[in-house]
């Protein structure tokens, strides 16, 4: 209610996933549409970090919500909708901020704000919307302490009548069973972040939940009746692969291979020699990269399939960082508390890695610095997010409220 109705010049807006945070920005732009201007012209964007994204958000909803009589002309290849009172709602997104610069601007949304670059708005956005005193809106949810919780920090302080702190849980718009639903397959820092739009601090250890007491077990064998799992990571020197198991509740990493100054051939075929005659047999799973580049002009997958791994599981192109990461670590400790990720004692650079990889700098990616880790827990992380993805809520265009 405060949103919609103080009408502060600028309003940031971190609010919880799936809480109608766009809902009400598309509202707020079609209904400034006929409003009275001192110019015959006046514009809106409503943007996203890219185009395209720009367009799956917002433009089949906004020419749904404008009303057919207020419509001039819709134009699709530029996403723009000029109306009868003259006013123009342009889609955009700020991978191509030309189309924002240079133009004067009566208002407009950034939708994901914390994913934008911190110079969108301060050289991009900002000096557009000095002419006719325009209007923004920065919504999303947090992403760790960068840009967006300045803004929110800015915003909050008071110290600028012009700006409006506005924020709200997921809790008070979504029902209880999906949010109970989230919350069993999401780590607690993750779903603070995304569902109660806490700007949750990002430096540090990535594996924070993990704990050698609780995660690591000596009397983990193999089991003869599941498959190996052979997760892998294509590099040279250290090249580390995870062996593990899973019963498709919970995973035993039973072993690791780590070779010095190596190559997909060896290594392939050293964990022939320990799981060749692995009864239940052995599954490859991996670095997408993998698929790609080559040794002697075969791709990595191939050289593994020749030596006799046929059964591999790997994606077209490799899930985002954080989604590889946050499925390690519900897989470490989920909200409910529960561990379902164990590891044999045998597994040290897996340990190393859980016990030191850490943020690179402003928290958005690993630190690679030190050449001897990530590779462990980049191997691991494939194969969890391929079979253990964290997918909370699906957009269900079923659901929309307005129809
Ligand atoms: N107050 C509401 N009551 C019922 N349904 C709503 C309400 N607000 C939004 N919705 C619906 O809930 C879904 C999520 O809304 P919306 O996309 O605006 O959320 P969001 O906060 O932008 O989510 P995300 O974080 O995923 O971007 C949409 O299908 C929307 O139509
Ligand atoms: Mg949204």
């Amino acid at each position: 209610m405060r949103l919609m109705t103080e009408n502060k010049r600028f309003a940031v807006v971190p609010a919880g996933r799936r809480s109608g945070k766009t809902e009400l920005a598309k509202r707020k732009l079609v209904m400034e549409l006929p409003k009275k201007k001192p110019w015959s012209d006046a514009r809106y964007f409503a943007a996203a970090p890219t185009r395209d994204q720009a367009k799956r958000i917002f433009w089949k909803d906004i020419k749904a919500l404008t009303p057919g009589k207020w419509v001039k002309k819709v134009f699709e290849t530029d996403l723009c909708i000029t109306t009868v009172f003259g006013s123009e709602l342009w889609v955009a997104g700020l991978d191509k901020p030309q189309r924002i610069e240079g133009t004067p601007w009566d208002g407009g949304v950034l939708d994901e704000y914390a994913n934008m670059r911190p110079t969108a708005w301060s050289e991009n956005i900002r000096p557009a919307l000095s002419d006719r005193g325009g209007w923004c809106w920065f919504i999303g949810v947090p992403e760790g302490l960068n840009h967006y919780k300045d803004l929110f920090d800015y915003a909050s302080s008071g110290a600028d009548p012009d700006w409006g702190a506005y924020t709200w849980k997921s809790s008070e718009i979504l029902p209880a069973d999906e949010l109970e639903s989230a919350r069993r397959v999401l780590d607690q820092r993750t779903f603070r972040q995304e569902y109660e739009a806490s700007f949750e601090g990002a430096a540090g250890r990535i594996y924070y939940a993990y704990d050698p007491k609780r995660h690591e077990n000596g009397p983990i064998r193999a089991i003869p009746t599941l498959p190996v799992l052979i997760c892998c990571d294509f590099n040279v020197d250290p090249c580390v692969w995870e062996v593990a198991q899973t019963d498709g509740r919970t995973v035993w990493v039973i072993d690791e291979i780590l070779l010095r100054n190596t190559n997909t051939v060896e290594m392939g075929k050293e964990a022939l020699s320990r799981y060749g005659g692995h009864k239940a047999g052995a599954i490859i799973y991996g670095d997408a990269a993998g698929m790609n580049r080559s040794t002697a002009g075969k791709s990595d997958y191939a050289l593994l399939y020749e030596l006799g791994f046929r059964d591999q599981r790997i994606k077209k192109a490799n899930p985002n960082v954080k989604d590889r990461i946050n499925a390690l670590n519900a897989m470490l400790e989920n909200t409910a508390g529960e561990a379902r990720l164990f590891h044999h004692p045998r597994c040290t650079a897996l340990r190393k890695d859980f016990e030191a990889v850490e943020w690179r700098e402003g928290g958005r990616d690993i630190n690679k610095s030190n050449p001897l880790l990530t590779h462990a827990t980049d191997a691991l992380g494939y194969f969890m997010e391929y079979e253990f993805p964290l997918r909370a809520v699906r957009f269900d265009p079923g659901k929309r409220f307005y129809k």
